[in-house]
């Protein structure tokens, strides 16, 4: 396990740059990512560039011993630029150019913008090519698919659309623009939607087109940086660090062809009131390893309390700035890497905390880097393992946007469904993925596609593939809903689906924050809330009824056999295959329990009794198996486990 700081030798006197190197040595730091934001240090003005301070600080790296990962600086054009070409700002949707003097502003398809961005990345490739100590690279930073309404985008838009649809009349069909008189008569009179809209007005085919395109956006402006920097160095480690915004970019897309994903990671420092609550950060580790089904980097950890953007949250408690740099290696990050060193003294960010405080004087947060980075020296024994899964949970990114548009029902959140099937079978012990929807299937045992909104007969056909070939699949309510277009399949819930799960939907029920009671075959009880499909069997073995409402009586949750189907697999015996559909979404409970039986389905061995936010996670590969358990609460936990009397201090995460 590799510990890295971000750090910015812009902001500091010099005279601190050799002594922070120092001390980052001496802990255990091995790398540094540096430069992100500096533009205007580094071409002060137009084709003038000065890069002797960041040779300056990254020789005082090097003679430490430390690494270096360059980020490219295009997140930030310095003054000169922008003023010298006003059109590289982005545009709102009101026509205004976005306010400048905080970050981001720039837009991608700018053709100006390409240009000085192509340059100033070029000249960094080749000021740095050879030096090896500079390991990895880092394009822009925490790129986000949102929207500019400038005319080289509205242009570029435009012929994309083109290109997708050929003739305005596809066009036409495909987003039913005949609703309120919409018709396009040629593709220049397609806009972009400008406004103060309400989102849930506009054309939700035509809405979903230009989040695609935003983050198409994205990852071709991605992918350009990685090709300038590949035409100097052809072996160039590249990636972009990520995260959770709301607008996300397409995740996959945009690593495709990046050599690793790197993930900015803060959980919170606020434990919740209710131990139900689940406020895990390993599902978006999991997201994150999911993106490539490979190891990942955390390029931005939590040091400290975060503020600035929000009001300051709690600080670090004691043992989590440490446990949750573990849990992220638990869960395949091999680099993490702090932000930041020292928290800023000035800028917008001086109250998001770095390791060390303003005062400059290590403290308590500081000691137990120091402790992570001796574990970190230890953990070095794990290197080449990786978490390898039967269980995955598909991510949709097509859903995931379409939901933003059309919100379904009060409290629906479709990252609270990945993350309550996430957790259900993670509490088990037991590794899971969380994949997209496109991803190879191969060679997982279980499936689970919660919410599968947009969809189409491609993946449905590979699902069923995957049941025939002995998967356990669970699907849930508001799957099957949407084609590609984001259009209503005209056909019974979970219409493509419908062959698979045994079932349809007669009628459903938004019930937002009321509940309903769910009972089981087996007596147990769940509460079921937001949504209640109310299902009919076509085969399918009920598993529970409602027993509220006028629907009580009816099935709520499914069970579907699935014969072999292809005489190969008929004439070898075959695994048990199920297919689950879950009509209701629920509390916690529901989801452990479906959950539970599709790995005694399965035949998956599982920890029956692990406590809850104990979490278990296993690394293989390089001859050997480790298991890393973690504590993500502030309270002492002590179990068993096989026959192993364990004990986790508050946050501690230990390898078995
Ligand atoms: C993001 C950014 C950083 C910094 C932190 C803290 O992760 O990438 O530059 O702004 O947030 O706000």
């Amino acid at each position: 396990m590799r510990i890295g700081v971000d750090y910015y030798p812009e902001h500091w006197d010099k005279e601190l740059w050799a002594k922070d190197a120092k001390l980052m040595a001496e802990t255990g730091v091995s790398l540094v990512r540096l430069a992100e934001f500096a533009w205007c240090r580094l071409e002060p003005s137009d084709n003038c560039f000065d890069f002797a301070w960041l040779d300056e600080a990254i020789d005082i790296f090097m003679s430490n011993g430390i690494d270096i990962v360059l980020g490219t600086p295009t997140n930030c054009p310095p003054r000169w630029l922008q003023e010298k070409h006003p059109e590289i700002i982005p545009m709102g949707s009101d026509s205004r150019p976005q306010a400048t003097g905080i970050r981001g502003h720039r837009c991608l398809n700018s053709p100006v913008f390409r240009s000085y961005a192509e340059r100033i990345v070029r000249k960094l490739a080749e000021h740095y090519k050879d030096n090896k100590s500079v390991i990895a690279w880092q394009i822009d930073n925490e790129l986000e698919a949102k929207l500019c309404f400038c005319e080289a985008c509205n242009s570029k838009h435009r012929d994309r659309l083109k290109e997708m649809y050929g003739t305005i009349e596809a066009l036409n069909e495909a987003y039913g623009t005949i609703v309120w008189s919409n018709e396009y008569s040629s593709f220049d009179q397609i806009k972009p939607p400008y406004g103060d809209y309400n989102k849930a007005w506009l054309n939700p085919a035509y809405m979903l087109d230009f989040r695609r395109l935003a983050a198409e956006d994205v990852t071709e402006f991605s992918d350009f940086q990685a090709s300038v920097i590949r035409s100097v160095i052809p072996n160039a480690t590249i990636t972009t660090n990520t995260w959770f915004c709301e607008d996300i970019p397409d995740f996959y897309k945009l690593f495709n062809k990046l050599d690793f994903v790197s993930y900015d990671n803060y959980p919170t420092t606020s434990l919740p009131q209710n131990p139900d609550d689940i406020y895990t950060h390993a599902v978006h580790l999991d997201l994150m390893r999911g993106i490539k089904q490979q190891n990942f980097w955390i390029m931005e950890q939590l040091s400290g309390s975060m503020g600035c953007w929000m009001p300051m949250q709690k600080t670090t408690r004691p043992g989590m700035l440490k446990g949750y740099a573990l849990q992220a290696f638990a869960h395949g990050a091999d680099t993490v890497i702090h932000f930041r060193w020292r928290t800023a003294t000035k800028g917008a960010e001086m109250h998001w905390h770095g390791l060390i405080d303003h005062s400059n004087v290590p403290g308590r947060r500081f000691i137990e880097f120091v402790e992570l980075c001796k574990k970190a020296k230890e953990w070095e024994k794990y290197a080449g393992t990786e978490l390898r899964s039967d269980v995955a949970v598909l991510y949709s990114i097509d859903s995931r946007n379409a939901f933003a548009l059309q919100p379904q029902t009060d409290g629906f959140d479709y990252m609270e469904q990945i993350k309550l099937m996430h957790q259900a079978f993670a509490g088990y012990g037991v590794n899971v993925d969380i994949i997209d929807e496109h991803a190879d299937f191969g060679s997982y045992k279980i499936i689970c596609a919660p919410a599968l909104y947009v969809t189409d007969d491609d993946t449905a056909k590979r699902l069923h593939e995957f049941a025939d070939r002995g998967g356990t699949v669970i699907l849930t309510a508001r799957s099957g809903v949407k084609d590609r277009n984001n259009n209503c399949i005209m056909a019974h819930l979970p219409t493509v689906y419908a062959d698979l799960t045994g079932c349809h939907v007669t009628e459903y029920d938004p019930i937002g924050y009321d509940t309903v009671e769910v009972r089981f075959e087996d007596g147990d009880t769940v509460t079921g809330k937001q949504w209640c499909d109310i299902i009919e069997s076509d085969g399918a073995e009920v598993l529970a009824r409602y027993v509220s409402d006028f629907y009580s009586g009816m099935p709520a949750v499914t069970r579907n056999r699935i014969k072999p189907v292809s005489v190969e697999a008929a004439e070898k015996p075959q695994p048990s295959s199920y297919v689950y559909y879950i009509g209701a979404f629920g509390e916690r409970k529901l989801y452990e329990k479906i959950a539970r039986m599709a790995l005694e389905d399965s035949g998956l061995s599982f920890i029956p009794d692990l406590p809850r936010s104990v979490e278990i996670t296993t690394r293989s590969g390089n001859g050997m198996t480790a298991h890393f358990v973690f504590n993500n609460t502030g309270e002492e936990k002590s179990f068993t486990l096989s026959g192993q009397k364990i004990t986790l201090a508050p946050f501690e995460c230990k390898g078995l």
